[in-house]
């Protein structure tokens, strides 16, 4: 219990960061990495992008195929760098749509200062719930 809110705020912390980073990216420094990235910030560190990978997979209950393209010399692989899956590209566009929700709307959610259920922050999850499709049901007004 006390591990998987460990390891849920370390995600959080994590989306926080990107969420921060990627504005700053505006202006990057270059780096001599050869990854194709277009939203994430481009110096972002192994492990961090490996749990945002993860955090994605298991917010989408998806596979890292579903994003990523398989390689053309060995089907067996992912191409991690292509963009031959049209998924990744969406995928670019809700990261962008998630950062500004944070970064323009988020913060005007005031809360007692004593509330410690206020997250004030927009996930992948609070649409998506575990699905590839955010599930109308979970979305219609009752
Ligand atoms: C929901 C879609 C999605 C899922 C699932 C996903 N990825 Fe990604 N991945 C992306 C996107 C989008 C990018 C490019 C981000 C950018 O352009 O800044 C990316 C980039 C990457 C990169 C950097 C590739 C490069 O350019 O060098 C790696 C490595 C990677 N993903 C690994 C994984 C692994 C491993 C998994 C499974 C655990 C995974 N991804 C699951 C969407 C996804
Ligand atoms: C405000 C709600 C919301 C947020 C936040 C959100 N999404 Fe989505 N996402 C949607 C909706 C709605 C669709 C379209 C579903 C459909 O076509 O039925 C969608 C579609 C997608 C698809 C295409 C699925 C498919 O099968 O074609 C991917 C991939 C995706 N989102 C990834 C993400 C990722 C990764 C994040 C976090 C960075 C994210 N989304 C954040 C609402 C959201």
């Amino acid at each position: 219990m006390l591990q998987t809110n460990k390891k849920k705020y370390t995600v959080i912390a994590l989306i926080i960061a990107v969420t921060f980073a990627s504005i700053a990216a505006i202006t990057p420094p270059t780096q001599p990495k050869e990854r194709n990235l277009k939203v994430l910030p481009k110096d972002i560190s192994h492990d961090s992008l490996d749990h945002l990978m993860d955090y994605y997979k298991v917010a989408l209950s998806v596979k890292c195929s579903f994003c990523h393209a398989k390689s053309v010399t060995n089907p067996k692989k992912n191409d991690f760098a292509s963009d031959a899956n049209p998924i990744k590209d969406i995928t670019r566009k809700m990261i962008l749509m998630t950062d500004e929700m944070n970064a323009k709307y988020m913060h005007i959610i005031t809360h007692p200062a004593n509330d410690s259920t206020a997250l004030q922050i927009v996930t992948c999850n609070t649409c998506h719930r575990g699905k590839a499709k955010p599930d109308v049901a979970d979305l219609v007004i009752k």
